[in-house]
């Protein structure tokens, strides 16, 4: 059985809190991203985008539903694993809108920590991080240190430490909330590549109106429950489309 068979939530619903001030943040949410694709999850300030990401990442523990990555069931009306902090090491990425990278290490053990974590070898857990920090292009930057690269770089070195691991799931919270346009529109490009080239689903929580246009896939989410619809998809439009006379 394969586990990169993407993400699959239905039912979700979280309440924080008892009685007269409790809180129905997640009220039945249904959402699917396939293995490979990019899908962004908009919506107001307080309409429970953290609180789903959060949920998924196993950082919180739903009230009731159920949530699968590929064929495994991690949770259906209770955790359906026991070790949580495996999950979130090895089958989920993390990316954030500041880049969190540890100061003291340089890029390349800023990556390579989350490989040695999970057991690997110092040696290898190296390689593993140059070889992405490459694919990312940023392998010119591998023994720098973090306060030493851009705003740009930071992220995709971030982005590198939330792959290391090759997990199923990568789950983004405002990625590019600090970026200007063009390197915004990098990061998403980067995060396409790297769904696809190393078979991911990805969940972008955004606001940001430059990188809503490139979805193709989109989920609402109003009042605690998630509508889909369509995106434009256009980074993965080719620019060479012939125009028509
Ligand atoms: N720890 C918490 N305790 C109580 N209520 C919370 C907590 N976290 C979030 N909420 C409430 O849940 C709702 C959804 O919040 P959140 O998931 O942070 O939304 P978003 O990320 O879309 O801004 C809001 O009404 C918020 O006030
Ligand atoms: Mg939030």
């Amino acid at each position: 059985m394969s586990d990169r068979h993407g993400i699959h939530i239905e039912g979700l619903t979280k309440r924080y809190g008892h009685g007269e001030t409790a809180v129905d943040a997640l009220k039945g949410v249904d959402l699917s991203v396939a293995p490979g694709e990019v899908v962004g999850l908009i919506g107001p300030s307080g309409s429970g985008k953290s609180t789903l990401l959060k949920c998924l990442g196993a950082v919180i523990e739903p009230t009731a539903g159920r949530m699968a990555i590929g064929a495994q069931v991690i949770y259906d009306n209770g955790w359906r694993l026991d070790d949580l902090r495996a999950l979130r090491r090895d089958r989920i990425g993390f990316v954030f809108q500041a880049p969190y990278l540890i100061p003291f290490l340089d890029v390349t053990d800023n990556v390579a920590l989350m490989p040695m974590l999970a057991g690997v070898s110092d040696r290898e857990a190296r390689q593993r991080a140059r070889e992405l920090l490459d694919v990312l292009e940023v392998g010119h930057r591998a023994r720098a240190m973090p306060t030493q690269l851009s705003g740009g770089e930071q992220q995709r070195v971030s982005i590198a430490r939330a792959l290391v691991n090759h997990p199923p799931v990568i789950l983004a919270d405002e990625p590019t909330a600090p970026l200007d346009s063009a390197r915004a529109l990098t990061v998403i490009g980067i995060l396409n590549d790297m769904a696809v080239r190393y078979n991911t689903a990805v969940i972008v929580v955004t606001h940001d109106e430059k990188i809503i246009p490139t979805f193709k896939r989109l989920y609402h989410i109003r009042d605690g429950r998630t509508h889909e619809e369509a995106g434009e998809g256009l980074l993965l439009t080719p620019p060479e489309v012939p125009v028509h006379a």
